[in-house]
C-alpha cells in the first residue's frame, strides 16, 4: 500500500514541480515537512475528483444508453425518491469538509511561525530578489542554516511579485507598501529554485534567484564575512548585479528592457519627457538622474517601468556606476 502511494505521489510531481531541477525529486523521505502534507493533501482532492469523474460520467453514458429516445419515446413522471437526495447531498458534504481539513490544518501550521526564528528581509523589485539579514547583510541568494526555521518579511518596491519556491511547496505574495510573511525550513543541505509566480511585466520569467540551505559552520562563516565583502568591494559588477541593474540593461550591446550599457556614455539619445520629445547627449548628471528618477525622462522606443534607485543607492556606488559606464565602450 505504502509503495503504491509513494508511487502515486511520485506521478503527481509531474503535475507539480515539472520544472524543477531538485536533487531531492522523488524520495519523499526527505522532502521538507510542508511539502509532504501539500503533496498528501493534492493526492487526496486528486483521488477524489478521479473517483467521482469515473463514478459520475459512468452513470451518465449508462443512462443515455438505456433510456435512449428509440427504446422510450415518452418520458416517464419521477418522484426522486427522499433518501437517494439525501445521501447525494450528505456524502459530498462530507467530502467537501474532510478536503477542507486536510488543507486547513496544513495551511495553519504554515502560517504560525515558530520560535527561535532567523529573519531575513525579502524585497523584490523588476526583476530581483534580494534578501537581507539582521546584520545589514545583502545576497541575492537566499542562504539559510539547515534545521533553523527562517521567517520571511517580504515586500515589493514596486509592483505585486510572488515568492515562490515550488519544491517546499511555499508561495506569498510581494506586495509594495505592505509587509507579507511566512516561514521556510530546510532539514538538509540543498538548494530549491525561487521563482515569481505573479506576472510583473516583460522579465517576469527571469525573475529567479535560490534557496541555498548550508550546514550550520558554513552559513556561520558566510554569515560572519561572506557578501559584505563582497559588496564593499570596489567591484561595480557586484553593485550592478546586486541592484538588479543588469536583469534590464545588457553589457554587450544587445536591447533587453531597457537599452544596453554598451556605449551608453556620451550616447546622443532621445528621451520623452511629459509628452515631448529631445535629444540629449548622455553625460555624468544625465546618467545619474536616469537612475535616480528614471521615470522623469523614458528613452524613446523603450518602456516605462524603471523603479527609482534614489534610496537605494549610494553616491559612492552611482559615482561607480558612471566611471565603469564610461569604459564600456
Ligand atoms: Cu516578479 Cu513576476
Amino acid at each position: 500500500m505504502s509503495l503504491i502511494i509513494h508511487k502515486l505521489l511520485e506521478f503527481s510531481d509531474l503535475f507539480f514541480i515539472p520544472f524543477c531541477h531538485a536533487p531531492n525529486k522523488g524520495s519523499y523521505s526527505t522532502v521538507p515537512d510542508f511539502a509532504g502534507k501539500v503533496n498528501e493533501a493534492s493526492l487526496l482532492v486528486l483521488v477524489i475528483s478521479l473517483v467521482l469523474l469515473v463514478l459520475v460520467t459512468g452513470v451518465m453514458i449508462y443512462f443515455a444508453v438505456k433510456y435512449r429516445a428509440s427504446k422510450h419515446p415518452l418520458s416517464e413522471k419521477v418522484r426522486e425518491p427522499l433518501w437517494l437526495e439525501i445521501t447525494w447531498t450528505v456524502i459530498p458534504t462530507i467530502l467537501v469538509f474532510i478536503m477542507f481539513y486536510v488543507g486547513w490544518e496544513n495551511f495553519v501550521s504554515m502560517r504560525r511561525t515558530p520560535d527561535n526564528t532567523m529573519p531575513v528581509k525579502v524585497v523584490a523589485r523588476m526583476w530581483s530578489w534580494n534578501f537581507e539579514y539582521e546584520n545589514g547583510m545583502k545576497s541575492d541568494l537566499l542562504r539559510v542554516p539547515v534545521g533553523r526555521p527562517v521567517k520571511l518579511s517580504i515586500t515589493s518596491t514596486d509592483v505585486i511579485h510572488s515568492l515562490f519556491i515550488p519544491e517546499l511547496r511555499l508561495k506569498e505574495d510581494a506586495v509594495p507598501g505592505m509587509e507579507t510573511s511566512m516561514w521556510i525550513f530546510s532539514d538538509r543541505q540543498a538548494e530549491y529554485d525561487i521563482l515569481c509566480a505573479e506576472y510583473c511585466g516583460q522579465r517576469h520569467s527571469y525573475m529567479k534567484s535560490r534557496v541555498i540551505a548550508m550546514n550550520r559552520e558554513e552559513f556561520d562563516t558566510w554569515y560572519a564575512s561572506g557578501d559584505k565583502k563582497e559588496l564593499a568591494s570596489p567591484d561595480v559588477m557586484a553593485v550592478l548585479d546586486d541592484n538588479g541593474c543588469l536583469d534590464c540593461h545588457s553589457i554587450d550591446g544587445s536591447d533587453l528592457v531597457g537599452p544596453t550599457f554598451k556605449g551608453i556614455y556620451g550616447r546622443q539619445t532621445t528621451v520623452i519627457s511629459e509628452g515631448t520629445e529631445r535629444v540629449l547627449v548622455a553625460d555624468d548628471a544625465y546618467i545619474k538622474k536616469s537612475i535616480l528618477y528614471p521615470d522623469k525622462e523614458i528613452v524613446k522606443g523603450f518602456p516605462a517601468g524603471m523603479p527609482s534607485f534614489e534610496d537605494e543607492i549610494s553616491e559612492d556606488d552611482l559615482k561607480r556606476i558612471i566611471e565603469y559606464l564610461k569604459g564600456l565602450k
